[in-house]
């Protein structure tokens, strides 16, 4: 190789390698984690306005428990599949751990504690202390928030899985033990509380 050549391969090599390097550090930036980017958003819950920054993977359970610190609502799977941590999300049933707090922006979140009136705890709340409707109490508030959803699900004529004509209009007097057990299905009790649940389901709606 002569010496002109060897300057322009080392020359070609310099700006090869300085080529490299701005292309690896490109996706170190453009392709960060989503945890260097977090969002500014206003969630009302229980009425109460709350600005947060949250990462764009926050979800709506990581949210309203760490960061606005509301830990009524549980994680029990994380998942999708075990509906301890059931809200209200514009009054209907939502699992906040299937759902981003980023996506919540101008909608009303209603957790179990915004569902008593002050110190006189909701109907559904009255009848799970009064039935036993659980043990260790962790998938107690979600069996709450979906059993206040469902009552107004049946009221609303919604029917299930288990009504035996969905061609006719539900009529809320068909609200059988059957009827909640499958309205209630997405939620699990490991304490396996279920004939209590029904049975404080059952009484709230009678006398609901
Ligand atoms: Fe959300 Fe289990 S924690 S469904
Ligand atoms: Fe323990 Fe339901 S009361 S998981």
């Amino acid at each position: 190789m002569t010496e002109v050549d060897r300057r322009t391969f080392i020359t070609g090599t310099g700006v090869g390698l300085a080529c490299a390097a701005v292309a690896t550090s490109a996706p170190a930036a453009a392709g960060g984690t989503p945890a260097d980017t977090k969002t500014t958003v206003q969630l009302t819950v229980n009425g109460k306005a709350h600005t947060i920054a949250a990462e764009d993977r926050t979800t709506l359970l990581d949210a309203l428990r760490n960061q606005i610190g509301l830990t009524g609502t549980k994680k029990g799977c994380d998942r999708g599949e075990c509906g301890a941590c059931t809200v209200h999300i514009d009054g209907r049933r939502v699992v906040s751990c299937m759902t981003l707090a980023v996506m919540q922006a101008g909608r009303s979140i209603t957790t179990i504690e915004g569902i008593a009136h002050g110190a006189v705890l909701h109907p559904l709340q009255k009848a799970f202390v009064d039935h036993d409707g659980f043990q260790c109490g962790f998938c107690t508030s979600g069996q709450i928030m979906s059993s206040v959803a469902l009552l107004k699900e049946a009221r609303a004529g919604w029917p299930s899985a288990a009504t035996g004509n969905v061609s006719a209009p539900f009529s809320y007097d068909q609200l059988s033990a059957a009827e909640v057990r499958e309205r209630l299905s997405g939620n699990l009790c490991r304490c396996a509380c279920y004939p209590n649940i029904v049975d404080a389901v059952a009484v709230a709606a009678r006398e609901g």
